[in-house]
């Protein structure tokens, strides 16, 4: 391995919900250690406009609750740049309306059930069924962006924490089936990052309670989930594969409660 084994020169990566905080901040990390990047998104227009300001990318739409929106994205981007060596799935159902009523099992809507396995689970495990030829082709990888809602119990967010947790073991299958042909897959699992969508909407007293179990004295942004993703889709990790790396601040590394155990502590001290 080189040195450079972190570098991406020539490859080609797509990211799923590349013109969203995550994705994009991946997608210009790639872009910069040398990959040409396809931001594939459901809002198409701002990620063309994204891919814009990368040196060699393009944006094309994706609809992952759509099977055939898929396949033809990766069709598309094999087309175009002539090969495919990452698969970046990190797009998911999100935004206000579900951040309202997914909750408590109890209380479930259906169809939120339904949408969100479609968006998430579905489309993610088609995503992966399209782009597996591709990247046995290219020996290259898939890195799912899954979340530490997948990891822990909460009482919020059942049916996303849970579709989460759907991919992980999805992320240990494709490693298990494809790793004799050279086929990595990895999964990422963000702790609360601040991305625009998330910085304007999280109410500050709940994004409090998280800073209160981070290790770190800040949450994360976007390029610290990017920094883990390239990482993982990069020669730098050949050696990895079916895991989950976990990029929360050390958030869900220890006992919780632990703002309260360092406040007793210096008052005793
Ligand atoms: N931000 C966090 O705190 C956090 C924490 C844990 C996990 N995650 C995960 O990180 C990933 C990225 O989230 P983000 O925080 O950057 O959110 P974001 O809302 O900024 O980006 C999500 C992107 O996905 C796109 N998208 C939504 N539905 C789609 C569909 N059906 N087809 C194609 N694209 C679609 C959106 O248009 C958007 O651009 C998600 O999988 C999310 O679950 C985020």
């Amino acid at each position: 391995m080189t040195v450079d084994a972190i570098r991406m020169d020539g490859k080609v990566a797509i990211v799923t919900g590349g013109a969203g905080g995550i994705g994009f901040a991946t997608g210009q990390l790639m872009a910069a250690r040398g990959a040409h990047v396809v931001l594939a998104d459901i809002a198409v227009e701002r990620a063309k406009e994204l891919a814009a300001t990368l040196p060699d990318a393009i944006g094309l739409p994706l609809d992952l609750g759509d099977e055939h929106s898929i396949e033809a994205l990766v069709e598309a981007a094999v087309t175009h740049f002539g090969r495919l060596d990452v698969l970046h799935n990190n797009a998911a159902l999100l935004g206000p309306e579900i951040a309202r009523n997914d909750g408590d099992i109890e209380q479930m809507a259906t169809d939120l059930w339904d949408r969100t396995y479609r968006v998430n689970v579905r489309g993610t495990m088609i995503a992966c069924r399209a782009a597996l030829p591709h990247l046995r082709a290219s020996r290259g990888n898939i890195v799912n962006t899954v979340s530490n809602l997948a990891l822990q119990g909460h009482m919020i967010q059942a049916a996303y924490s849970s579709s989460k947790a759907a991919i992980i073991q999805m992320t240990r299958a494709i490693a298990a089936s494809h790793g004799p042909t050279g086929v990595r897959c990895n999964a990422v699992a963000p702790g609360m990052t601040m991305t625009p969508a998330l910085r304007e909407a999280f109410p500050p007293t709940l994004r409090k309670a998280v800073e209160d179990e981070t290790l770190r004295d800040q949450l994360g942004d976007p390029e610290d989930i990017a920094e883990a993703v390239a990482f993982l889709a990069s020669d730098a990790a050949r050696n990895i594969t079916g895991q989950v790396l976990v990029a929360d601040g050390g958030c869900a590394s220890h006992v919780p409660g632990i703002a309260q155990f360092r406040a007793f502590f210096s008052d005793n001290q």
